[in-house]
């Protein structure tokens, strides 16, 4: 089984930091967490045909994702509560995405004004929840896209963590700057609003990807499908992008995992759309299979947590650079010069 001890070595320094509660919540996973356990052993399982006479002269990470160049097809995963990894939170987190020349997804529970993140200089997309009261998540992606958020993803499915015990829901958190969320939200918003109108909305239709689209300007990729049928939907509705996701795992203990739903979900959107796939990921080997199955490009979460919270900034650079470095690795393995050269024949 793949593991150099890299990503395995920045949890347990991340856990020796963290409250309990804070490391159970980034740890936390949903059910029996079995999806979780098979998406890094199934990514484990890939086994590449190498190419012999190959002719590159050096090897190329650059790629695109929805026309933004990025050097590197390793992207920043949206992360709730980095302000409990670090004070600097996203801040800290885009600055080593800025320097990595990658891309971030900045969450709807960030606690960081998205001016402060955009200043930064990393592009960045907002993943929004859509809300009890939509009005509140429509001023929220109007605020990211008057802010410079490049696209929106739409994430169509929630949480569902266990807590094995420890209060691990931010809600119960003792009161400390590390609890706060919802940082691009006014008081004056939720003035007279019940309780639960953040929360996210149990009715998710598909025109929310054109009113979406509409109501920002930005293009909007759909976030947490695992079904060919959902993706082929989404795609009619308008969405320029799928991320096949099991959301690390925090949504169903039993649920499919990313990588064996990625191929359906490719076949059914043909060139219509970007498939994008995150959910146990954990090395560069594992960047070059979901490429070479058909991945334009794929979002890494928890190691880049983990080496937030370990290491501030250059935790989260050392996760970039070690992924993108082992992905060259790979590469120059399997004899692809450029990441377009990472085609499904190379699946063994
Ligand atoms: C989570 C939600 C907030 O995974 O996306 O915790």
């Amino acid at each position: 089984m793949f593991n150099d001890g890299f990503v395995d070595g920045l949890e347990s320094a991340a856990k020796a930091v963290l409250p309990d509660y804070v490391y159970g919540y980034f740890a936390g996973i949903a059910g029996g967490g079995e999806s979780v356990q098979d998406a890094t052993e199934l990514w484990n399982t890939v086994r590449f045909r190498p190419r012999s006479f190959t002719n590159y002269a050096s090897l190329q990470t650059g790629t695109s994702v929805l026309g933004h160049a990025v050097d590197t097809p390793v992207l920043a995963a949206p992360m709730a509560q980095q302000n409990a990894a670090t004070p600097l939170a996203e801040v800290a987190m885009a600055r080593a995405v800025r320097d990595a020349g990658s891309l971030l997804g900045i969450s709807t529970n960030t606690s960081v004004p998205f001016d402060q993140i955009a200043s930064v200089g990393a592009p960045w997309w907002f993943q929004v929840y859509v809300m009890r009261d939509q009005g509140l998540s429509n001023a929220l992606v109007e605020r990211a896209a008057a802010a410079g958020a490049k696209a929106l993803i739409l994430t169509v499915e929630t949480t569902r963590l266990t807590s094995a015990g420890l209060t691990i829901d931010p809600h119960f958190w003792p009161e400390s700057p590390s609890k706060k969320r919802l940082g691009n939200l006014l008081g004056e918003d939720l003035v007279g609003l019940p309780s639960d109108a953040t929360e996210s909305s149990q009715n998710l239709s598909l025109d929310v990807i054109e009113e979406l689209r509409d109501r920002t300007g930005l293009e909007v990729v759909v976030k947490g499908i695992l079904r060919a049928d959902d993706a082929r939907a989404a795609v009619d509705a308008g969405a320029a992008g799928i991320i096949v996701s099991t959301h690390g795992g925090r949504r169903l203990g039993a649920s499919v995992s990313s990588i064996a739903a990625l191929p359906a979900v490719i076949q059914s959107v043909g060139n219509d759309c970007e498939v994008y796939v995150d959910s146990g990921i954990r090395s560069g080997v594992h960047v070059a299979a979901a490429l070479a199955l058909g991945a334009q490009a794929v979002f890494v979460g928890r190691p880049l947590m983990w080496g937030l919270a370990a290491a501030g900034e250059s935790g989260a650079a050392s996760v970039l650079a070690h992924f993108t470095q082992e992905l060259c690795e790979t590469m120059a393995g399997i004899g692809a010069g450029t990441i377009s050269d990472l085609t499904p024949d190379l699946i063994a």
